[in-house]
């Protein structure tokens, strides 16, 4: 586990000045599923809270990963007030990369236009927008970034095994953005701490077989759906709800604050089934916590960005406030930020 404090010195501290995000325009409800695998809309809701997901078509340009994602960083630079020129950075968290070569970061620096940046994906599964954002603080607070862009996006749909009913309701599309930039040591408006965590030896509870340098997808591996998301859903709901309630905790007591004095919890959207186990575990009121997994599912990385940026433009966030962003992925991952926003 790593966790950073912000006690070290810096004259530099981070924050988020812009936020944006895009989804796929198809919906898929329940009863549309229903009519692919054996459920319910009544099982799918009261087991997950989703009603509905957003699902890329494929082949449609505008619909590409790194295309949602050009979408959600565009409105946040708009918020933010930067150009794509302006930006030094371009953090891509992603499990669902346009091409493996060249990089989604890579597609998304040439669809904007932004010269000026280096740009990298990183993969932390689900847990990729708030590993991303850790990072973003890191390179802003030692010095070496002064604007960046970091981006929660996926297309699960494509990795998705559409006849296991176990798994293929939960998942759906879209992207979120940020702009996170450079400002005052001392200002109170920032990131005020990141902790993140691993735990590889729990890899068999979410993975992929084949598709990587282990498993070509032969026809072999293609037939028996090696090349989509394997999960063991139970499993991952227990040790889901674990993580989650450690890492909010870890982040409201390395502030030395109390769990009623965030404002806003933002949690990776999974289940609300386990959001709502981690509220109670909090004493939360589900007032406080954002939630979009009913109309989008599970997006992945870009689940907290989207949430996020959902409250900020509907005015729910407002300054001075205090966020807690919390997220669980394959990996295992798992991590949390406090924001003063
Ligand atoms: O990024 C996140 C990674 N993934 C997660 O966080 C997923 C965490 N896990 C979950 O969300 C839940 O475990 C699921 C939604 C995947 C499954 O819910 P559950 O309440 O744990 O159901 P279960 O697997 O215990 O299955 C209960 C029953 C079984 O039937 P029997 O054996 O009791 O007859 C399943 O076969 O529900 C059945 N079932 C379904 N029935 C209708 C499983 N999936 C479905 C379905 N529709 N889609």
């Amino acid at each position: 586990m790593n966790t950073t404090s912000h006690t070290l010195l810096s004259p530099y501290a981070s924050k988020i000045t812009g936020t944006g995000s895009a989804f796929p325009q198809e919906r898929l409800t329940n009863d549309d599923l229903a009519k692919k695998v054996d459920t319910s809309n009544e099982w799918i809701v009261e087991r997950t809270g989703i009603r509905e997901r957003r699902i890329s078509r494929p082949g449609l340009l505008d619909e590409q990963n790194s295309s949602l994602a050009c979408a959600a960083a565009l409105k946040a630079l708009e918020m933010a007030g930067k150009t794509p020129d302006q930006v030094d950075q371009i953090l891509y968290a992603t499990v669902t990369p346009d091409t493996l070569i060249p990089s989604a970061a890579c597609w998304l620096q040439k669809k904007l236009g932004a010269h000026r940046a280096w740009a990298v994906d990183l993969n932390a599964a689900c847990s990729g927008f708030v590993f991303a954002l850790s990072m973003a603080d890191q390179f802003i607070r030692s010095g070496h970034v002064k604007t960046s862009l970091i981006i929660g996006a996926d297309v699960l749909s494509s990795i998705t095994n559409w006849s296991d009913r176990g798994s293929c309701i939960l998942f759906g599309d879209g992207a979120g953005a940020a702009v996170i930039e450079r400002t005052d040591g001392h200002s109170p408006h920032r990131i005020l701490s990141t902790h993140l965590g691993s735990d590889g030896d729990l890899w068999e509870l979410f993975h992929m077989p084949a598709g990587g340098s282990n498993l070509e997808v032969t026809p072999d591996a293609y037939s028996k759906n090696l090349h989509k998301m394997n999960m063991k859903g139970k499993e991952i709901f227990k040790s889901a709800v674990r993580t989650l309630s450690d890492y909010a905790l870890l982040a409201i007591e390395s502030n030395q604050l109390k769990p009623e004095q965030i404002d806003w919890f933002i949690p990776h959207q999974a289940n609300l089934r386990i959001i709502e186990a981690v509220a109670k575990r909090l004493d939360m009121p589900m007032s406080k916590v954002l939630v979009n997994i009913d109309r989008f599912g599970n997006t992945s990385s870009a689940t907290v960005p989207t949430a996020m940026d959902e409250a900020v433009r509907d005015g729910r966030i407002q300054k001075g406030q205090l966020l807690l962003l919390d997220v669980f992925g394959a990996g295992l991952t798992y991590g949390s930020v406090l924001v003063r926003w």
